[in-house]
């Protein structure tokens, strides 16, 4: 499939990737996908529907039924307001294992291509977006921090949160995302890599649009 406008940024947990595919968006007006808060809708369908993330065939019907209205600042799942809930605790405890069932990525994925489809391009921020959803995106970005600013990001944004725990939530998902059998975390083929940690936004920003 050819992407010649799409922008695909990668990478783990607190890595700046939201931070920084939203700036980028912004500053070359391109619409922004988050597909993270794709498999978060899918995890709170799951457990607003009382299955257990666990099995799999009953999280994939519930992926195929999703009705998910997505946008930059709201996330209504089947009709319920999920913008706060997906960022819970309980949602990102059960997203890992919703993420690494082969036919529920299958149909996330398809709805990331309709997306960029309709659009015509984009700024599409995930895991596997330069590796499989969009391997002819025009530009492929892989970002990295350091473990520890990593932790200290995500702290910053669940709030009064304890880094240490922080931290090993963290290396829970990175050996999750990265371990799977389908579409693990890696840096695609022909991505750039940008180690953030000593980076402002505007630094990363200007970058990646060197880049381009
Ligand atoms: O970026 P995030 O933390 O909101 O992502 C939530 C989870 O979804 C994360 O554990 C990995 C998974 N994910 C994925 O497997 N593929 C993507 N394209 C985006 C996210």
């Amino acid at each position: 499939m050819s992407s010649p406008r799409v922008i695909a940024i990668d990478g783990p947990a607190g890595s700046g990737k939201s931070t920084i595919a939203r700036a980028l968006a912004d500053h070359l007006g391109l619409e922004y996908l988050d597909t993270g808060a794709m498999y978060r809708a899918v995890a709170f369908a799951a457990l607003r529907a009382r299955i257990d993330p666990g099995e799999a065939a009953a999280v994939v019907a519930v992926a195929q039924a999703m009705d998910l209205v997505l946008d930059r600042t709201s996330c209504v799942v089947d009709g319920v307001d999920a913008t706060e809930a997906i960022r819970g605790a309980e949602v990102t405890a059960a997203v890992s294992t919703v993420a690494a069932v082969a036919e529920v990525r299958k149909e996330l994925v398809e709805r990331q291509r309709a997306w960029v489809a309709e659009r015509g391009g984009g700024v599409v921020e995930g895991r596997d977006i330069g590796s499989v959803v969009f391997p002819d995106a025009r530009l492929k970005v892989y970002l990295t921090a350091s473990p520890e600013v990593r932790a200290r990001r995500r702290a910053g944004e669940i709030g009064d949160a304890d880094v240490e725990w922080v931290a090993a939530d963290i290396r829970r998902r990175d050996d999750a995302d990265s371990g799977r059998v389908a579409s693990p975390l890696v840096a695609a083929d022909g991505s750039v890599t940008i180690d953030t940690s000593d980076l402002g936004i505007d630094e990363v920003v200007a970058v990646i649009v060197g880049l381009l």
